[in-house]
């Protein structure tokens, strides 16, 4: 099931990437001015993207299912297309996007963004891996709906674009759970905090 990239890009170009790989992913202005053309497009339908991408993500890695409360013992997945939680997820999902291409002209700012979104999927218990495979599920997503207008550029910038974010994104996370790993030691751990007073 799902598009060709889905199941071979995930790997192969979206791959697991540190987030120093990321730090260099910039794109150029062609890309981002192509991007932003694309969008207007892909905003029309925006709320039946975000349902096709989770689909198409729960059916190529079923694992991430089991991450969502509500939607783990969901067997038949027709069922979602006209889940009214998946659609709402699916909206906050495809808005971060739309901030995203957004920002692609103030960097520092998609950068927070991003880095904070990555902190939040810690406690979603939502891990890196699965990231990239986002982006390559939205590919599948859009491009019948851009048709003629799909191209191997517009192709390679938005791929460029989701691992910039999915590398920001891990970045948050990796973050988060140092963070959270040292607020789990003890007091008498913590060797900032270590009292050497008599
Ligand atoms: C590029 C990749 C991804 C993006 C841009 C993204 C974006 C978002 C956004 C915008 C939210 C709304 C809440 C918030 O702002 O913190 C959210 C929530 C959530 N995401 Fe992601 N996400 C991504 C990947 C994933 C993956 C791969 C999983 C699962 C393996 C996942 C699991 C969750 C869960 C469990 C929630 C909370 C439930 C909810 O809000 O409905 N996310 N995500």
């Amino acid at each position: 099931m799902g598009c060709a990239i889905s199941s071979l890009a995930a790997k192969a170009e979206f791959g697991e990437r540190n987030t120093e790989d990321s730090a260099t992913t910039r794109l150029s202005d062609d890309q981002i001015q192509m991007i932003k053309e694309s969008w207007k497009v892909i905003r029309e339908d925006i709320a039946k993207v975000g349902i096709i991408i989770f689909i198409g993500l729960f059916q190529t890695h079923p694992e991430c299912k089991d991450v969502f409360f509500l939607f783990r013992d969901v067997e038949d997945l027709e069922r979602l297309r006209t889940s009214r939680e998946l659609r709402a997820h699916g909206l906050r999902v495809m808005s971060f996007i739309e901030k995203s291409v957004a920002r692609l002209d103030q960097l520092e700012r998609l950068e927070t963004l991003a880095v904070e979104l990555g902190k939040s999927h810690y406690h979603y218990n939502a891990p890196p891996k699965y990231y990239s495979y986002v982006g390559a599920e939205f590919i599948c997503a859009v491009q019948p709906i851009l048709k003629e207008k799909w191209t191997a550029e517009l192709e390679e910038a938005w791929k460029a674009m989701f691992q910039y974010v999915a590398g920001l994104m891990m970045q948050g996370y990796q973050e988060e759970s140092t963070r959270q790993r040292h607020l789990a030691l003890s007091p008498k751990d913590r060797p900032e905090k270590r009292n050497t007073a008599l």
